[in-house]
């Protein structure tokens, strides 16, 4: 097969990182995707009102054909595993209180239902936004009498997996009105745009000018986060969306800021926006 590597401007000669595009499979790819034949998900639609690009495109649609096909298949998909092993965590008492999860919460698939699609939300009392990470270990902590997750330890992974997986299909839409989250989508985009690192590479210099294009082996996705928790085949395991933003940055040769950070909760409520309309895929396979 002729493959014809078209190196572009802006390859980064000391260090040797380039983005070049290959005429054979530079674009994503045309497909559908339905799980298990049935659940027809939005992995393309039209951007929302100020977004960059006309289109947002799932980082389903860059991947391999075997990597696709195994998320079209919830008995393949791997990171199911951590769905079921949520599902577990939802219905244990843990903490002073003798609660699980299900003692106030009950059937997921009722209470859940959407939730994933819609966060991060403002929350009043940390008058900050808030995740599903954050959103758990406030119940546990306030209305469970448990100790708060650190950091992708403990159920964190799996329990947020299970409950964004309760949005299976449902198109992710942030409410922007509620308190101040406005003026984090503004701190988050300021974040995604700011070249850092050895590198001077900014989010947008990979996943929106380059998007389609290959970094080593990589195809570049608009690295958008609709599938979080993702399974990475690579890794073999459930990957917290903080650990991808800390993994990008760190690759540009940056300093990363803390998970939960101000500046990774600004640049989650900013890039789940720029996924506006695609539908909750979690848990998504990716190489
Ligand atoms: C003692 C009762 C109680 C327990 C136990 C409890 N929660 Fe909650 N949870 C609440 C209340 C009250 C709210 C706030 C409801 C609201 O804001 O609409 C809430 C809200 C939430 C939300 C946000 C829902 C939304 O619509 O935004 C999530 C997610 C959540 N809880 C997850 C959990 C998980 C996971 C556990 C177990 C680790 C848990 N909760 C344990 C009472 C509880
Ligand atoms: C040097 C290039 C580069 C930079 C800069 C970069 N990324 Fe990435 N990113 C990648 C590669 C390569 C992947 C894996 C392939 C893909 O999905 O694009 C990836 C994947 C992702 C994914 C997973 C997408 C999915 O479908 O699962 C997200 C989310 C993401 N990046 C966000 C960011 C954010 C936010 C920033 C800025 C803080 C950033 N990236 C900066 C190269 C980069």
């Amino acid at each position: 097969m002729k493959k014809h590597v078209q190196q572009l401007g802006v390859a980064i000669g000391v260090i040797g990182l380039s983005f070049a595009s290959t005429s054979i499979v530079a674009e994503p790819v045309d497909d559908k995707l339905i799980i298990d034949d049935e659940i027809e998900m939005i992995s393309r639609a039209k951007a929302p009102e100020g977004h960059p690009l006309p289109e947002v495109i799932s980082g389903w649609h860059y991947r391999t054909p075997e990597t696709r096909a195994i998320e079209t298949d919830t008995f393949q998909n791997p990171g199911m595993l951590g769905v079921e092993q949520g599902e577990e965590i939802w219905n244990t008492v843990e903490g002073s209180e003798g609660k699980s999860c299900a003692s106030c919460h009950d059937d997921a698939a009722t209470s859940m239902k959407g939730v994933g699609a819609a966060y991060p939300k403002w929350d009043e009392d940390s008058s900050k936004p808030i995740n599903i990470e954050g959103r758990i270990n406030k119940c546990r902590v306030e209305n469970m009498g448990a100790e708060a997750y650190k950091f992708d330890k403990g159920g964190q992974k799996p329990l947020t997996a299970y409950i964004k997986h309760q949005s299976l299909g449902m198109p992710v839409e942030l409410d922007l009105s509620q308190g101040e989250m406005q003026s984090w989508w503004d701190q988050g985009k300021e974040t995604y745009y700011k070249r850092t690192g050895q590198l001077n590479l900014s989010c947008a210099s990979c996943h929106e000018q380059n998007n389609g294009k290959y970094i080593r082996a990589d195809h570049l996705s608009q690295g958008n986060v609709n599938g979080f928790p993702t399974y990475r085949l690579k890794q073999n395991k459930l990957i917290s969306l903080h650990n991808r933003f800390r993994g990008c940055i760190r690759d540009t040769r940056a300093e990363f800021p803390a998970a939960f950070s101000d500046t990774l909760m600004g640049l989650e409520v900013y890039t789940t926006w720029r996924g506006t309309g695609l539908s909750v895929e979690t848990p998504a396979v990716r190489q």
